[in-house]
């Protein structure tokens, strides 16, 4: 079932026939330390959960593309995972930017968040771009490799929203 379409992506809910290529890419980039990784069952649980939604998003030729975790809890809305397949091709823009306005015209949320890693360069440039603010930093919060990582916390206000509603439009 479609959850939400850009020009160039649909977001449907996440079936167990795209678990396998959601695991590849999580390995992947849990390896390079821009996530971590969860077993199948974690994200089974993940995909029955109410206050969470498990998506995948699919390119216009049913091609996975990647996938997202949203949390809500508390007026609070968290991008809490994406991950995509395709780098660097102007989809994380795409999909983030229509995340925000969903968050903000769809829901009663007051503040969507995120964390980043600080060696995730290419996501805090992405969300930055996007009006995300940094809030804070948790220092040495993940271990990677045997070396601490920073965790980098991200928001954007309803408030910060509406003052801002042309670069969203
Ligand atoms: C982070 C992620 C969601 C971004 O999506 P994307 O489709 O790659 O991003 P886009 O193509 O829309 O934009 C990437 C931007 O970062 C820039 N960029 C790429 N590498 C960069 C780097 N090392 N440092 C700074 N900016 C960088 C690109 O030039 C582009 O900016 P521009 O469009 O202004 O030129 C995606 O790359 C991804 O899934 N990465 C792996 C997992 C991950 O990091 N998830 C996020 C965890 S918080």
């Amino acid at each position: 079932m479609e959850f939400l379409r850009t020009n160039r992506l649909k977001v449907v809910y996440t079936k167990d026939e795209y678990l396998r290529d959601i695991i590849e890419i999580e390995k992947e980039q849990n390896d390079n330390g821009f996530v971590s990784l969860w077993s199948m069952s974690k994200h089974l649980n993940s995909m029955e959960k109410n206050d969470s939604l498990h998506l995948t998003i699919l390119d216009n030729n049913d091609k996975f593309v990647g996938y997202m975790i949203i949390n809500f809890e508390n007026k609070n809305m968290e991008l809490m995972r994406i991950n995509l397949k395709n780098r660097d091709e102007g989809y994380g823009f795409e999909i983030i930017q229509e995340i925000i306005r969903y968050a903000f015209t769809k829901t009663d949320v007051n503040r969507l968040w995120l964390d980043v890693r600080h060696i995730n360069e290419r996501g805090i440039y992405l969300y930055k771009k996007l009006g995300f603010v940094k809030e804070g930093e948790l220092r040495e919060a993940v271990l990677h490799k045997n070396k601490f990582l920073n965790v980098i916390i991200m928001s954007i206000l309803r408030s910060e929203y509406e003052k801002n509603i042309f670069r969203y439009s």
